[in-house]
């Protein structure tokens, strides 16, 4: 059988620069795998190339056996894989209700139009869509603060309902760019308790980039590090641990 999402010889090449090299890994469903490697190892640069932001030079990308290398972002998201990005992106005047209903699937908010006219329809999954939004929130223990504009938030909130708006949608691959980055000693445990239920319960395929090295110890499956856009190591976390090439090009200087 397909795994969830193949990736076969990734590579991206920036003029002279060789940002990614000949990477390959798979990810299957409930799995978290950690993305580790040192600033300017092309961490970001793989999940551009994945989810259609930046065109692969080489290689391929098959989600459930199907290619979608060098699709456009939007096709890829439809297909069901999201991704957060590094600097966040929430509506900073919409509340935090209606920044995850922008996460949910167009067809189940009705338009502008449709509600103005009052149509029946519309105004059912504009309901329905607020209500998943809810219960999405509380889900995630952010519900008392749906009504609260997302800019008003800490940071570490922030990231929490982009997450949130993120899945809205139960894509089955995620991919999250340093969701913990900036976070207290709490918060980031928190962020990390998402993630496992999202896999464990949810069944979603994650995707992690993430520098603190404990608690990708602690939340993934399976690791692959990085160094100058290729891959030094891959495997459980007790592999990478005690990898020698690891110890040296990555945990040596942490
Ligand atoms: N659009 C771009 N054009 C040119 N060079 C780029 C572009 N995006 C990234 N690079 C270069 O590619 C290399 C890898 O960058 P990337 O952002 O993937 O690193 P990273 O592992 O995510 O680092 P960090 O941990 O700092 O986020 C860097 O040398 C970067 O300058
Ligand atoms: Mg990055």
């Amino acid at each position: 059988m397909a795994s969830l999402l193949e990736v076969q010889g990734l590579g991206v090449r920036f003029s002279g620069l060789k940002a990614l090299d000949d990477v390959s890994f798979r990810l299957e469903a409930g799995q978290v795998r950690a993305v580790i490697g040192p600033n300017g190892a092309g961490k970001t640069t793989l999940f551009n190339a994945i989810s259609g932001y930046v065109r692969p030079t080489t290689g391929s990308v098959l989600l459930n056996g199907v290619e979608i290398a060098r699709n456009s972002p939007h096709h890829i998201a439809e297909k069901g894989l999201r991704r957060t990005f590094q600097n966040g992106g929430l509506f900073p005047a919409l509340t935090v209700l209606e920044n995850v209903m922008t996460g949910l699937h167009p067809q189940t908010g009705g338009s502008f139009i449709d509600i103005l006219l009052g149509r029946r329809k519309a105004i059912e999954a504009e309901i329905e869509a607020r209500e998943r939004a809810r219960e999405l929130l509380k889900l995630m223990s952010m519900d008392h603060m749906a009504e609260t504009p997302a800019g008003d938030l800490s940071g570490g909130q922030q990231r929490i309902v982009e997450i949130v708006r993120t899945v809205a949608c139960e894509p089955p691959v995620l991919l999250l760019d340093e969701p913990a980055v900036g976070l207290s000693p709490v918060a980031r445990q928190q962020m990390m308790d998402i993630i496992k239920r999202l896999s464990g319960e949810k069944g979603v395929g994650i995707l992690l980039i993430e520098h603190a090295v404990e608690l990708v110890m602690a939340a993934a499956d399976r690791i692959l590090v990085m160094a100058a856009g290729v891959r030094i190591a891959e495997g459980t976390p007790e592999e990478i641990r005690s990898d020698k090439a690891v110890l040296e090009a990555y945990l040596g200087h942490g």
